[in-house]
């Protein structure tokens, strides 16, 4: 099969438009079967007490973020398992364990769920493809439906991921009557506000941030900030970033900034700080700025890129601003983008990386 770029210049670019698009199809499919239950029932699943998530890279980063809606809209105690790393990992009887992988055929996922002694818990697979090895071998298979990705830098599968999984807490927490059901369906509104929220972030973003890149282009060091919801985001900005621009980033949750990374900035450090709704991200902000660090913020009052969801003036209290903002990952991966093109990066394939990796 042959993917067209349908006027793109290369898969990401047509990969981050398709996202409002991708997103709106997935709602509309899992929409009516969250209140009611039923999107969980289907999955065929015991009871759970906790949930773990497990995945590598960009997928682990959707898994932290459907961890954390677990906590947030339903009080589930959760955790996150980076793959590679999980095989000594002790696993609290009746937990939900939820494997991502876009590909369903990366190996550290694949020996992690061999290694995983699952007793009483029960996995699932929330894969882009549902004839791969993870979704065979797991308890139950949850598709997220983002369509073919062919760019290395994953992005609509992200997004995919968050949604469908979100979706998927929704229906288990109402099923298991965490939640109840008006409160189920205030949150599947917010979830439906999500395709024009990225179309927003887009092109928000297309303009606000080619202007950005001439200035930051030869930084050689690069810090991504966030705090509660947002420091997950915050880690998928430095991914995105390192992946495609091979310029060094790091994240970090911004109460740490004092602890020590405080000590990178200096004049002109590009300091990209994710503002979910936490006020305290002000004087993370201030203290970057008295170093003559380059402050680029994604969200809130004085955005960098405007017309996020903290800035579109409608609060949405106790839903996506619990487990969001989603659409910062838009800024995210075009900023990433643009600075890989400006250095003459192949954006699709990223040198030394591959789409599926299959060795440990
Ligand atoms: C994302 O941009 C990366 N290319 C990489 O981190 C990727 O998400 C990771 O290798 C996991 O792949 P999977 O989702 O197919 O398991």
């Amino acid at each position: 099969v042959t993917h067209g770029l349908a006027g793109h210049t290369d898969y990401m670019s047509k990969e981050i438009a398709e996202q409002p698009e991708t997103a709106a199809r997935i709602i509309d499919r899992l929409a009516p079967m969250i209140a009611d239950g039923s999107l969980w029932s289907g999955l065929n699943l015991p009871p759970f007490e906790r949930v773990a998530v497990l995945g590598c890279g960009t997928s682990l980063n959707a898994g932290r973020v459907i961890a954390n809606a677990f906590g947030a809209l339903g009080d589930v105690p959760n955790s996150s398992l980076i793959a590679s790393e999980a095989s000594s990992a002790i696993m609290d009887p009746r937990t939900l364990v939820i494997a991502l992988s876009q590909s369903g055929e990366t190996a550290d996922v694949l020996r992690a769920i061999d290694d995983l002694d699952l007793g009483t818990s029960s996995l699932m697979a929330l894969t882009n493809s549902e004839h791969s090895t993870l979704a065979r071998r797991a308890d139950s298979m949850l598709n997220c439906n983002a369509g073919p990705e062919i760019g290395v830098a994953a992005t609509k599968t992200f997004v995919a991921q968050v949604i469908t999984g979100v979706a998927m807490a929704l229906s288990a927490l109402a099923a298991t009557r965490r939640i109840d059901r008006d409160y189920a369906r205030r949150q599947t509104d917010d979830l439906r506000r999500i395709p024009d929220l990225l179309a927003h972030a887009i092109a928000a973003s297309q303009k606000a941030i080619p202007p950005l890149i001439e200035e930051i282009r030869d930084a050689q060091g690069f810090l991504f900030l966030g705090r509660g919801a947002g420091v997950v985001y915050a880690a998928e900005g430095a991914l995105k970033l390192k992946e495609l621009s091979y310029r060094w980033a790091e994240h970090y949750p911004a109460g740490e900034l004092k602890h020590g990374p405080l000590a990178l900035v200096e004049a002109g450090t590009p300091v990209v700080v994710i503002d979910s709704g936490d006020r305290r991200i002000e004087s993370n902000i201030s203290e970057v700025e008295a170093r003559g660090g380059r402050i680029i913020r994604i969200g809130g009052a004085g955005s960098t890129i405007p017309a996020l969801g903290l800035s579109l003036g409608t609060a949405m209290p106790g839903g996506i601003d619990r487990w969001g903002p989603l659409e910062s990952v838009v800024p995210l991966q075009i900023l990433a983008r643009d600075l890989a093109l400006a250095l003459g990066r192949d954006v699709d394939k990223p040198r030394n990386l591959a789409k599926s990796v299959t060795v440990e």
